[in-house]
C-alpha cells in the first residue's frame, strides 16, 4: 500500500513557512557578492565559500539554470525544503487551441504567452471582461474573439490605444480601447461584481492597484503579476495583514532594490548577448578593483549600467568612461590594464558562484510576494488558486493567481 498523500500547504501555511525561510536566511541571501571583494558571509560559512569555488564552469551554469536540482549547497542551506516551497501546480485550463491567425501583430514570444495565459481566463455567465494595462490589447482582441464578447481594455499611452483600436476593428475584435490611468482616482468605475479583470504581466504598484479596487468592488480576476520593484514606494509594505504581522514579527524587511531579486531569473539569452554580458560583468569588477587602489578607499563604488552595445571597445576605455561617471581622476600613465583585467576576470568567476546562494531565494522571494498578494484577496473574501501557466522558460514570470469572490 502506498502512504497517503500530504495535502498541499494552504497559502497561509506556505506563506508563513516562507517568511520563516527567508527570515533566517536572510544574513546569506541579501549580500551582493559584486559589492565585496572577497566572501560576503565572512568566516562561519568558509566551508560553503570554498565548495562554491570549487565547482567547475559546467557546473556553475547548471546550477545558475536550476538551483534546486542536486545542489552541493544542500550541505548548508535548506534547499530541499525551498524547492518544495515553491513547488506550485500547473493551473488547468481551457485546452481548445487558438487558431493561429489571432496571433498576427503579436510579437512570438507574447503570443504564446497569450496563448498559455488565455485559456485559464474562465469568465463566468454574464461578467464583463476588462484588460488591466493592456498595451495595445492583444490579449483583449484573443478574448473578445474566442469568447464571443465584448472587452474593455484599459491603457494610459494614448497611442497604444489608438493602434489597438484599429488592429480590434480591422480584425473585427469587439474590443474596446479605454485611455485610462489605472492609478488614478477614478480608475475603479471599471471595476465592479460583475468584470472580470484579465492583466498579464501588470507591474507593481499597477497590479497592486488592481489587487485592491478589486478587493474593494469584488471584481474577479485572472493576474499574472510582474515587476514587483516598480513601486512609488520605497520599502515594502506587504498588502495582506498576515503579511505585515509575519514580516514585522520575524524582522523581514524588504527595500525596493532588494523586491528586484524576486524578477532576475531571466529567459536564457542568445549566446552573443551573453559572452557580452560576461565581459562587461568582468570589466566592472576590474574597474572596481581599480578605483579601490586609485581612491584609497576599499569600499565599493556603483557605477551606472550601460545600454547593450555601448560598452567600450577595451577594459581602458571602459574604466576610463566609468571613472568620468564618477568624476574620478585616473592617472594617465602606470596602470597596469592587463592585471587589473585579469583580476576582474578572476573575481566574476567567484561572484557568479557567490551569487547561487542567491539564485536558491529568488523563487522562493518571488513565490512568497504572489502569496501576500492570494492572502491580500483572502482576506477580503475571494477565494483563490495560484499556480503556474506556463514553462519558465516561455517566461519566468509564469505564476498566476485566480480570484473570485466567495
Ligand atoms: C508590461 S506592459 C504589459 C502589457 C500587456 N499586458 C502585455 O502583456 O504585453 C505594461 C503596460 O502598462 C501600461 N501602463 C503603465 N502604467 C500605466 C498606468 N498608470 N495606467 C495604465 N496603463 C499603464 C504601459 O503603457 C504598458 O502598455
Amino acid at each position: 500500500m502506498s502512504p497517503p498523500l500530504s495535502p498541499s500547504p494552504s497559502h497561509s501555511e506556505r506563506f508563513a513557512r516562507l517568511t520563516e525561510l527567508l527570515a533566517e536566511w536572510q544574513h546569506l541571501w541579501r549580500p551582493l557578492p559584486f559589492q565585496h571583494w572577497a566572501s560576503p558571509w565572512g568566516e562561519a560559512y568558509s566551508a560553503l565559500e570554498g565548495a562554491l569555488l570549487a565547482l567547475s564552469d559546467d557546473e556553475a551554469a547548471r546550477l545558475q539554470d536550476a538551483p534546486f536540482t542536486a545542489s552541493p549547497l544542500a550541505e548548508w542551506l535548506p534547499v530541499a525544503e525551498l524547492s518544495d516551497q515553491v513547488d506550485l501546480p500547473e493551473l488547468p485550463g481551457d485546452a481548445r487551441e487558438l487558431p493561429a491567425a489571432w496571433a498576427a501583430h503579436v510579437g512570438g514570444r507574447k503570443w504564446s504567452q497569450i496563448e498559455a495565459f488565455l485559456p485559464r481566463v474562465a469568465a463566468s455567465p454574464g461578467e464583463r471582461l476588462v484588460e488591466w494595462c493592456a498595451g495595445k490589447g492583444h490579449l483583449a482582441r484573443a478574448l473578445s474573439r474566442r469568447d464571443a464578447t465584448e472587452v474593455t481594455a484599459l491603457e494610459w499611452q494614448a497611442a497604444l490605444c489608438r493602434d489597438g483600436q484599429r488592429l480590434a476593428d480591422r480584425q473585427g475584435a469587439a474590443v474596446r480601447m479605454a485611455e485610462q490611468d489605472v492609478l488614478a482616482p477614478e480608475a475603479g468605475r471599471w471595476l465592479s461584481p460583475e468584470t472580470h479583470v484579465a492583466a498579464l504581466h501588470a507591474c507593481g504598484d499597477l497590479h497592486g492597484r488592481l489587487i485592491e479596487l478589486a478587493a474593494a468592488r469584488g471584481s474577479a480576476l485572472t493576474l499574472a503579476p510582474c515587476c514587483y520593484q516598480r513601486t512609488a514606494a520605497a520599502d515594502y509594505r506587504p498588502l495582506s495583514q498576515q503579511g505585515q504581522e509575519r514580516a514585522a514579527a520575524l524582522g523581514l524587511s524588504l527595500s525596493r532594490e532588494e523586491l528586484a531579486m524576486a524578477v532576475q531569473e531571466t529567459v536564457t539569452a542568445p549566446r552573443h548577448v551573453r559572452v557580452r554580458r560576461e565581459q562587461a560583468g568582468a570589466w566592472r569588477l576590474g574597474f572596481d578593483l581599480l578605483q579601490r587602489e586609485v581612491r584609497g578607499v576599499d569600499a565599493y563604488l556603483p557605477v551606472p549600467s550601460l545600454a547593450y552595445g555601448r560598452l567600450p571597445v577595451s577594459f581602458e576605455a571602459f574604466c576610463r568612461w566609468a571613472a568620468e561617471q564618477k568624476g574620478l581622476d585616473l592617472p594617465a600613465v602606470g596602470i597596469d590594464w592587463a592585471a587589473f583585467e585579469a583580476a576582474g576576470a578572476r573575481r566574476r568567476a567567484a561572484v557568479t558562484r557567490r551569487e547561487l546562494v542567491r539564485h536558491l531565494f529568488r523563487r522562493p522571494l518571488e513565490v512568497w510576494l504572489v502569496l501576500d498578494r492570494a492572502l491580500r484577496l483572502e482576506e477580503a473574501g475571494f477565494d483563490v488558486e495560484l499556480g503556474t501557466f506556463c514553462a519558465r522558460e516561455l517566461t519566468p514570470r509564469n505564476l498566476l493567481l485566480r480570484a473570485s469572490r466567495r
